[in-house]
């Protein structure tokens, strides 16, 4: 493992976090997680925050990417990206230092103005809250004018996130598949890590188990059971998209995605249960593996894998936008 000595630091600083803050009984010390994530305030005139609906705090910030970047192409229509961060459902917000800084370099490296939405979490709100929240904000956007900036070109949307919210991605995007918008039209999902599972144990599971930085077995374990309604197991159509209680995809129309595995995650071969699963429907997948990258690498900017992934993200986009006009 060749991981950055900063990097181990502040991993290995998370699990005591964790274990002050997750309790037995799978809930939260919500007053002491919110006291330790340090937040980071919307920086106008690149990013502010957009309330939606005040009755359950649902908003989002975003971020629109400089002007002096790229003058010349200024007046050009930019694509909408609508980004779901990650915490395994229970934890953290756009305004979350690192998920502020990430959608800040998705919007900046990517230029497009990014929407990073501020869903409900659990285990104070479970499934489906979350999805509800993640459709909602995209009906928004469709429905609301002035709202974002006016080079935003909502016929250029595309859905992404990591972790939890690349699950999210996934399944806002199946709603949204039967869905008459007036003005978005989703031209791909973008999931970093997405966040799956199954009650079986997959190899990767077993070999990596709790040994990896960013997430163990263990620590998956308890988001799901935070995060399911009470009585579900592991191989609920949330979690095991393909799984024996999955519903079928195939009729549906999904745009194509960009799915990101890492080498160390445990997670990686239900992620990879996931491409396949949407490639057997007929949907098209692009994989990009990172064999040094742990569960939540893209938080560290300074590893190489994070300009690698950003410049084929941006390959991805500019495909996915050719493929219509
Ligand atoms: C879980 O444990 C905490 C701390 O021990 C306790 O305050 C809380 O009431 C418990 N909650 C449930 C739902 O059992
Ligand atoms: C949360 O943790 C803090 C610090 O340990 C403690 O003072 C507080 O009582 C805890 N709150 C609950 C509701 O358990
Ligand atoms: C689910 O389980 C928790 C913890 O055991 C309990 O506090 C809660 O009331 C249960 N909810 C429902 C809907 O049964």
């Amino acid at each position: 493992m060749s991981i950055p000595w900063k990097i181990k630091l502040i991993l290995s600083l998370l699990s005591p976090i964790r274990n002050l803050c997750f309790r037995s009984n799978f809930t939260i010390n919500r007053s002491l997680y919110n006291f330790l994530d340090r937040k980071t305030p919307p920086s106008p005139p690149s990013s502010h925050d957009v309330i939606i609906d005040p009755s359950r705090n649902l908003w989002f910030r975003l971020f629109n990417p400089s002007a002096t970047a790229n003058a010349a192409s200024d007046n050009l229509p930019l694509p909408v990206i609508v980004y779901f961060h990650g915490g395994g459902f229970v934890t953290s917000s756009p305004d979350s230092a690192p998920f502020h800084s990430l959608a800040h370099r998705f919007s900046e490296n990517l230029r497009a103005v990014v929407v990073s939405v501020n869903y409900r979490l659990a285990p104070e709100h479970r499934y489906p809250a979350q999805y509800d929240d993640g459709f909602d904000a995209v009906k928004f956007l469709d429905s609301s004018v002035d709202i974002l900036p006016p080079t935003a070109d909502l016929t250029r949307c595309f859905l992404a996130g990591d972790s939890a919210g690349g699950n999210l991605a996934h399944h806002v995007a199946v709603r949204a598949s039967g869905f008459k918008f007036q003005r978005v039209k989703l031209r791909g999902v973008i999931a970093l890590q997405p966040f799956f599972g199954g009650e079986e144990r997959t190899e990767s599971e077993i070999q990596i188990g709790n040994s990896a930085p960013g997430l163990t077995v263990e620590s998956a374990d308890w988001y799901w059971k935070a995060f399911l309604p009470n009585g579900s197991n592991r191989d609920h159509p949330a979690v095991n998209v393909f799984g024996p209680e999955s519903i079928e995809i195939s009729g549906l129309e999904l745009s194509d995605s960009i799915v990101v595995f890492g080498g160390l995650d445990p997670v990686q071969d239900w992620q990879k249960r996931y491409c396949e699963g949407l490639r057997k429907a007929g949907k098209e997948v692009k994989l990009l593996e990172y064999p040094n990258a742990f569960h939540g690498f893209y938080i560290f900017p300074e590893l190489p894998e994070c300009s690698l992934m950003m410049n084929e993200i941006k390959d991805f986009m500019i495909l996915q936008l050719k493929k219509i006009n």
